[in-house]
């Protein structure tokens, strides 16, 4: 199961601290990275690469979970990241990020996101479509700019995971689709302006995958379409970039490789190709968001009331829900949860674990077997540090929860709970 540490007292513990120490003192519900499990991750594609001997860059997919403290880390970690709005950008600026190890994604960036990435000196766009290339060119021209860039393409793969969070098959909004010529088009466009500097390409085929089929697919119609550019059109990539969409464990029905094992498997794909190609094997660049933050976060709530209905069920209500963790409702996401407490009780109830939302859908874990519960128990919800906190929502107007950090037995506060005034600061009576 997932990895579960207690104290002497038999309390769940994180990075050394006492889940129930940590919602006394920050109140729930709270989100609480262990910084150690967020930087093994980040260190295991790094060792992934080393091994295999090739030239490789990481880029922190930030639309996972940013904060300042979090853009602080992934700079003290040496590692890029990708922002994919001018709120992330000003964020990672804000936090500290060297603009020259930042990579500016998506599918609709606004002529003012372009400029504010220009005038910062980001490292990187990777340009989606067509009207980016004129928008672009147009602001690098008024400017007398250049900018290193990487053309999208949407390799036409379909990775199995949740349709809503597949992003590489033919039919998707984000990039330049490679069979019916717009690629080409595009390579022929960024070429001929020499505003642009074209280091390579992107591909990026969905997220939480298990099977390394698709990377392999992935791997190898880059590295397709790359040949093929270089008979064409004398076009030499120094980089070709995977995306993200690595697997993590939410639950034992999950079995995601390790780190390793994925880009091993990666390498040798690209490896294999560019050899038969006589293609000078380009950097490997990586774009990981969820499986760097996912499980290294845990949410604490506390239960409060319960409803038993004879033959029917019964439902256990958190001091949160669907406002803090969206994904079980969007994506049918599974999660365990535990109780603070004595996280190793045996099961002696079923029961749906909701939230206080007002919606019928808000449930975050629905028919699970837990130990007797009573109200102000805390309950622990491991695998919640990716796309939780990122996609939270005043719905009902409850404030966001906060966010600590948990590092060599120490926590600390890295985003404030919202107040009532938080969520009226912008209103105007
Ligand atoms: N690169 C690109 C271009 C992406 O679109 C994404 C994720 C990533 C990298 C990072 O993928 P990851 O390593 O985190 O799988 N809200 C959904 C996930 C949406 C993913 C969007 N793109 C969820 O909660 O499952």
């Amino acid at each position: 199961g997932n990895n579960i540490t207690t104290n002497q007292d038999g309390h769940l513990t994180i990075g050394g601290v006492d889940t129930l120490q940590i919602a006394k003192e920050f109140g729930t519900p709270t989100i609480v990275y262990d910084v150690s499990k967020i930087k093994e991750q980040i260190n295991a594609f790094k060792t992934g690469f080393e091994t295999q001997g090739v030239k490789y860059h990481v880029s922190y997919a930030s639309k996972a979970f940013s904060s300042l403290a979090m853009y602080k880390l992934i700079s003290e970690m040496n590692i890029g990241s990708d922002v994919v709005s001018g709120g992330e950008l000003y964020a990672a600026l804000k936090g500290g990020l060297n603009p020259k190890e930042i990579e500016f994604h998506g599918n609709n960036k606004s002529r003012q996101e372009l400029e504010m990435a220009i005038d910062n000196g980001v490292g990187y766009i990777i340009i989606d479509n067509f009207y980016e290339i004129e928008l672009l060119g147009e602001i690098l021209d008024e400017k007398q700019a250049n900018v290193d860039v990487l053309l999208r393409l949407a390799p036409g793969i379909h990775a199995e995971t949740h349709d809503y969070i597949s992003t590489g098959q033919e039919k998707s909004k984000f990039g330049f689709d490679i069979k019916s010529g717009q690629a080409d088009m595009a390579l022929k466009q960024v070429l001929d302006n020499n505003r642009f500097n074209l280091i390579g390409i992107h591909a990026h085929i969905g997220s939480q995958i298990f099977a390394t089929d698709g990377f392999v697919q992935e791997a190898n119609k880059l590295m397709d379409v790359l040949n093929e550019w270089q008979q064409k059109y004398d076009f030499s990539a120094k980089v070709v970039n995977l995306g993200g969409g690595f697997g993590i464990r939410y639950t034992d029905d999950d079995n995601p490789l390790a780190i390793q094992e994925f880009i091993k498997i990666i390498v040798d794909a690209l490896k294999s190709k560019s050899k038969e190609y006589g293609y000078d094997l380009p950097e490997i660049w990586v774009e990981p968001g969820r499986s760097i933050v996912g499980e290294a976060g845990t949410t604490l709530y506390t239960i409060g009331s319960r409803k038993d209905v004879k033959g029917v069920g019964s439902f256990v209500a958190v001091d949160g829900g669907m406002g803090d963790n969206i994904r079980p409702a969007l994506y049918q996401a599974k999660y365990d949860a535990y109780l603070a407490k004595d996280p190793t009780a045996k099961p002696q109830q079923n029961a749906s674990i909701v939230g206080k939302y007002c919606e019928s859908g808000d449930i975050l874990i629905k028919d699970y077997d837990l130990p007797m519960t009573k109200p102000g128990d805390v309950l622990a919800m491991p695998s919640t540090g990716a796309y939780g906190y990122v996609m939270a929502s005043n719905y009902n107007r409850n404030p966001k929860p906060a966010v600590v950090f948990v590092e060599d037995g120490k926590a600390r506060l890295v985003v404030k709970r919202e107040t009532y005034d938080d969520m009226l600061k912008n209103e105007i009576l």
